[in-house]
């Protein structure tokens, strides 16, 4: 499908629209959006949640969120104005069928019956069946209707597919729109440009070359004020089964036939399924969990995560694994998957190092080369490689680095993933978003892990907020022969 910018009219219908997602990301996305033309002036979002408020109060709520969550480059008094019209609000209980549809009838009525319409689903998963339920009830779900589906979509396997069929019992498959806002990201989408249009890097992309890869995503923010959500989900299910295994599965996939949703996500399922099993009684050794206890962030002390929950817990804060994947071009490469939360500082990359090429040329090896992918923040990349010690009398060598940046060639600020990912849906184009066999697939992988930890069968370990992790780390890693980034020197 011919991708465009420009979006037709729509309507965009938020349940959870109080929520802290619609306040952070959704709207803010929405409103820049609008600022550089992708949005129609008829256009119109629509707030829905159970807290009674009027019309005026959610746009003000609105307005403090932009206030708040714009960057300032972005903020334009007029626009705000101008985008708040468009901004609507239904007291209603999606889950409930005896509650204030007639009004999100009357305000939906008013567009032609032909109009785009997007459900967007920021509520607990739990709730997706019941809305899709009600929307059919009442008829909402028109031929040009989709849904997004924001994650976690399910807990385990089974939730998951519980979720998914009962979605399916209301809305097609490619009315589905499952989110996953690292996809959205544009450095994540780097990474198919760097692997698949620079035969530099695409032709030493397999085991021959490349001795492993690791994905890190670390944060500096503890558990905030989603400790309810978190404390039952954990690093592992928050992040891992998700995001990084999207990461992961861009890193290792086979050229697609082309960037078509389909082709694209059939290369990245067949990764998810090519993952090394790891049964339960190799987990121990092939990941490891860890908790925050009080350490210091930026000079100052913060509290353990224990004492955040203010209760004992078992979650972990904290999490890593070792994947293989099992096919021809990365026989036995290990890939470490590294998340979290009160880390030393935030950032997000993928760091590939290649394997030393013997020679005998210059008496000594010389070091790994190593490609650094800086999802966030510094988006961009940087290569290590080897060049001659310029002071060298002999053909020593040393360190030479390359650096590249993804920043847009305007001077632009790379766009947030919601704004790319909330248009995509009106567009009706899912390549950005995960099929269902994708999530089934990541959550069948991380399965006996979850399960191997919730019996604790797996000791936790502990790291201080602030630092890079567990000590235990290290030894994790360099069992396989590798190194962290932050242990790597250079
Ligand atoms: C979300 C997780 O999906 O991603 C959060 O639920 C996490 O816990 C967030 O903080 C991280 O996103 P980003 O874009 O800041 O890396």
């Amino acid at each position: 499908m011919a991708y465009s910018q420009q979006t037709a009219p729509f309507d965009y219908v938020i349940f959870g629209g109080t929520g802290d997602l619609t306040m952070r990301k959704l709207l803010p996305a929405l409103y820049n959006q609008l600022r550089i033309g992708h949005v129609p002036e008829d256009a119109r979002i629509i707030g829905t949640a159970r807290s009674e408020l009027s019309c005026d109060e959610y746009r003000e709520r609105a307005r403090e969120a932009l206030e708040h969550f714009l960057p300032p480059a972005h903020k334009d008094a007029a626009l705000i104005e101008r985008f708040l019209k468009k901004v609507h609000y239904i007291t209603l209980d999606g889950t409930k069928s005896d509650h204030n549809w007639d009004d999100l009838h009357a305000l939906l009525e008013q567009s032609p019956a032909d109009r785009i319409r997007v459900f967007y689903f920021s509520t607990a998963p739990q709730l997706f069946e019941a809305i899709s339920e009600n929307l059919n009830r009442f008829s909402f779900i028109t031929p040009q209707s989709r849904v997004v589906l924001e994650k976690p979509i399910g807990t385990d396997s089974a939730s998951a597919r519980a979720i998914n069929e009962g979605v399916s019992r209301f809305f097609k498959e490619e009315q589905i729109f499952r989110i996953d806002h690292y996809l959205g990201k544009e450095t994540v989408q780097d990474i198919i440009a760097l692997r698949f249009a620079n035969p530099v890097f695409n032709a030493v992309w397999s085991a021959e070359h490349i001795q492993s890869i690791q994905i890190t995503a670390a944060e500096t923010v503890g558990v905030e004020g989603r400790a309810a959500y978190y404390d039952t989900s954990g690093a592992l299910r928050d992040m891992i089964q998700n995001h990084l295994l999207q990461v992961l599965s861009l890193c290792a996939m086979e050229a697609p036939a082309d960037l078509g949703a389909d082709s694209v996500r059939d290369a990245k399922v067949k990764v998810l399924k090519a993952l090394r099993p790891i049964p339960a009684d190799k987990v121990a050794q092939e990941t490891l969990r860890a908790q925050y206890v009080a350490g210091e962030m930026a000079g100052s002390k913060v509290p353990g995560y224990l004492e955040e929950l203010g209760t004992e817990s078992a979650t972990e804060t904290y999490a890593v694994m070792r994947a293989y994947v099992d096919t021809p071009r990365w026989k036995d490469v290990p890939f470490y998957i590294r998340t979290a939360k009160r880390s030393h500082k935030k950032v997000s990359e993928v760091v590939v190092t290649f394997k030393k090429t013997a020679s005998s040329l210059f008496g000594k090896d010389g070091e790994h080369n190593r490609l650094v992918i800086r999802l966030q923040p510094d988006e961009g990349f940087g290569l290590a490689l080897n060049i001659k010690n310029p002071s060298a009398a002999d053909f020593s060598l040393q360190h030479g680095a390359m650096d590249g940046r993804f920043a847009p060639a305007d001077g632009s600020l790379i766009p947030d993933s919601y704004e790319r990912l909330m248009l995509d849906a009106v567009r009706g184009y899912p390549a950005l978003f995960i099929r269902r066999d994708e999530v089934e697939a990541a959550w069948a992988w991380v399965e006996p892990t979850l399960q191997t930890w919730a019996a604790n069968k797996v000791p936790m370990t502990h790291y201080p907020a602030g630092s890079y992790g567990p000590e235990e780390a290290r030894k994790f890693i360099a069992s396989t022969g590798d190194a962290w980034h932050e242990d790597m020197g250079a």
